[in-house]
């Protein structure tokens, strides 16, 4: 399996992952003639899709959960985002279910390395994002040594940290470009909405409902709503402070589009011990693949890959499948180990580039 962006797409792939949207099936994996869909994907939001194709056979993408546990956990959001709207009392009982699916698989697979971002429609931003940000934080907190109560507890404010949002105005929850300030101020709200409108989830402990309040905080008080201190701040919002940040950097937007893997731990790496916990940074990237398997990139020798394999603790130093000359010719595919040839090293990822290298 490998992800391409829609440009490259050609009629000897077929489709690796299945797409969703609302909750429905838009294309069924293993379809074939990829490219009649390029149109309606595009209108859909979405840019990149996961295919399976000669070039990328026998090529694993790891993720933490399940297809499975993913899709089911989308849909128990979507149900309790609309409780919100029409309830007083909103029951958790099935949120809590899928809670546990998901730690299930994480405590299944506590070594991963996830290469997989989750494609979706540009609607399906917030459920998507909701379970990649629980996933990220319970893959921190895994590492932390978090007892099964305590990431229970974590990933139900992780998967409702934002809740608030879908109590502001949606035309500038979605607005393409720049924020003026009064409506970054606005933005701002959902996280004192958001942890107002939890209090109708009563089963919900108050460890989990001050993630919403306090997720965009940083560890040197220049965040919001109240300009905490690192020191004031517990650690599960401190956790999901990084995963959330992370997830948004390597998803499309409506404002900008995804960014690699690398350039988006280069920016957590930045940050860290000014907006992000230091530790909790470091945590969470020792479970990135900084070039995820299945993602094209360009050597130092101008050969062109897909990345097959990671060598666990050096994420620079994949296996690659060399896939094309340094002329841009397609070629008889070989693999090189950048463990064992050192002198050669990857100096672009697909995601960075126009892809007129493609
Ligand atoms: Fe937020």
């Amino acid at each position: 399996m490998r992800l391409v962006s829609l440009s490259m797409l050609n009629n000897d792939m077929l489709l690796a992952k299945s797409i969703y949207y609302n909750d429905c099936l838009v294309l069924k994996e293993g379809t074939i003639d990829l490219v009649r869909f390029t149109a309606s994907l595009k209108k859909l939001g979405i840019d990149y899709i996961y295919v399976e194709d000669s070039k990328s056979t026998g090529i694993v993408i790891p993720d933490a959960i399940s297809e499975e546990t993913r899709i089911s956990c989308k849909k128990i959001l979507r149900q309790t985002i609309e409780d919100f709207s029409n309830k007083t009392i909103i029951d958790l009982t099935d949120m809590t279910g899928t809670i546990n699916s998901i730690i299930d698989d994480i405590l299944e697979n506590p070594d991963i390395q996830i290469s997989l971002n989750d494609i979706g429609a540009s609607d399906e931003y917030t459920f998507s994002h909701s379970v990649s940000t629980t996933v990220y934080s319970l893959l921190i907190a895994n590492r932390l040594g978090y007892n099964r109560k305590m990431m229970e507890k974590l990933a139900a404010g992780a998967l409702l940290h934002d809740m608030g949002k879908i109590l502001l105005d949606n035309k500038i929850v979605n607005k393409q470009g720049k924020l003026d300030p009064e409506e970054y101020e606005h933005i701002k709200q959902h996280t004192t909405l958001g942890y107002e409108a939890l209090k109708k989830c009563v089963s919900l402990t108050e460890l989990s409902r001050i993630i919403s309040l306090y997720h965009h905080e940083t560890m040197d008080g220049t965040g919001y709503p109240t300009q905490a201190m690192a020191g004031e701040l517990h650690e599960f919002t401190r956790i999901v402070a990084v995963a959330d940040v992370y997830d948004a950097l390597v998803s499309d937007r409506c404002y900008r589009k995804k960014w690699s893997s690398n350039t988006a731990v280069n920016y957590l790496i930045e940050h860290a011990g000014t907006q992000f916990d230091t530790k909790l940074v470091s945590v969470l990237i020792k479970q990135i693949a900084i070039y995820p398997n299945g993602s094209m990139v360009r050597l130092s020798n101008n050969t062109i890959g897909i990345v097959k394999e990671q060598n666990i603790n050096f994420p620079l130093r994949p296996i690659i499948r060399v896939i094309k000359d340094n002329e841009g010719n397609d070629i008889e595919m070989y693999e090189i180990d950048l463990m064992k040839i050192l002198s050669i090293t990857i100096i672009e990822s697909e995601i960075e580039m126009n892809c007129d290298w493609l």
